[in-house]
């Protein structure tokens, strides 16, 4: 799905073709809401080029991935995407690209917490009702997820890992479509980012059980939910981030003038009041220059690595 910003006349990026974001899931998600906040915050220092959405979904996210790894490195495809990055190397074996060495990293955007959410009609009002329930139904729940490799399936794995109970995982092309069967009562729980959970709380259509940040989040819909980490999964903490990339060999003076434009969208006061409604937090470190980037994903990756293969949630 791309959206083009009806009559922005385009000037000289590097080129006047549009810019496109690909995002590795379907549009109306938690990663394509990031995207398309963002893409509207780098028009104007990117001097009014026109930034596209393309939603490129699929295997948990490395479709778009790869097709981002794989384009022109000319600036005008770029990859938005979150700690799959970091996750697919050890959960998805032979994934079709390398994350250290096919992409040049252009900063980081946001920190983003997560929500145990139910569907509208599960019987329980609590984190303790819930862990109730699940046991008396331990062999009949349900829970979606973006598919292999997404950050709603390893939340999902992490969180049966943590109760030591399997349920039946329903993978979807992003948390959209998911969403849309929990509110529906086809599928009775999922792990989602608070940027597409919120809103659904705030109207209640959704039920919401815990955050699985270590400290209680600030968001008034979500202030009074409790962590995974204070209901008995001690230790339990999952935090979403999300960063910019380019195929490998885009020319240093673009991938210069670009993480310029993000630095400065990351303080546009329009796309921080958008993120942080939404309960997520942009990145004000150092994680927004591309050498801190890439150590981050690395060091994303060992911390990753050990607790997916000790949780024994390899994926295929
Ligand atoms: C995920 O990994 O769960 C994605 O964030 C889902 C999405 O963005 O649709």
């Amino acid at each position: 799905v791309a959206c083009v910003s009806a009559g922005v006349q385009a000037q000289a990026f590097p080129g006047t073709k549009p810019i496109s974001i690909v995002v590795p899931f379907t549009a109306g998600g938690p990663t394509d809401r990031v995207a398309r906040d963002l893409a509207e915050a780098l028009r104007k220092p990117l001097g009014g080029a026109v930034v596209v959405v393309d939603n490129a979904a699929g295997a948990g996210g490395s479709i778009g991935a790869n097709k981002v790894a794989k384009a022109a490195p000319d600036g005008h495809t770029l990859l938005l995407h979150h700690i799959g990055m970091a996750t697919m190397p050890t959960l998805v074996r032979n994934i079709p690209f390398k994350v250290d060495s096919d992409f040049e990293y252009l900063g980081m955007i946001n920190d983003v917490p997560m929500t145990l959410v139910g569907k509208p009609s599960l019987p329980a009002a609590n984190y303790k009702d819930l862990s109730t329930w699940i046991n008396a139904n331990k062999d009949k729940v349900n829970l979606g997820h973006a598919g292999i490799g997404s950050a709603s399936h390893l939340c999902g794995l992490l969180f049966q890992n943590a109760i030591k109970i399997d349920m039946t995982t329903v993978p979807y092309k992003g948390t959209a479509p998911a969403m849309t069967d929990l509110i529906g009562g086809q599928i009775d729980l999922m792990c989602d980012q608070t940027t597409n959970t919120t809103s659904q709380i705030e109207g209640k259509s959704i039920k919401a059980f815990a955050v699985t940040t270590t400290k209680r989040l600030t968001t008034p819909a979500l202030k009074d939910l409790p962590t995974l980490n204070d209901s008995g999964l001690k230790g339990f903490e999952v935090t979403i981030w999300h960063g910019l990339y380019a195929p490998k060999g885009t020319p240093a003076d673009i991938l210069t003038k670009i993480n310029a434009a993000l630095k400065a969208a990351l303080k546009d006061p329009e796309f921080v009041k958008k993120q942080e409604g939404l309960g997520a937090v942009v990145v004000t470190d150092k994680r927004t220059e591309p050498a801190e980037h890439k150590k981050f994903v690395a060091a994303e990756i060992a911390k990753w690595s050990p607790i997916i293969k000790a949780a024994g949630v390899y994926a295929d």
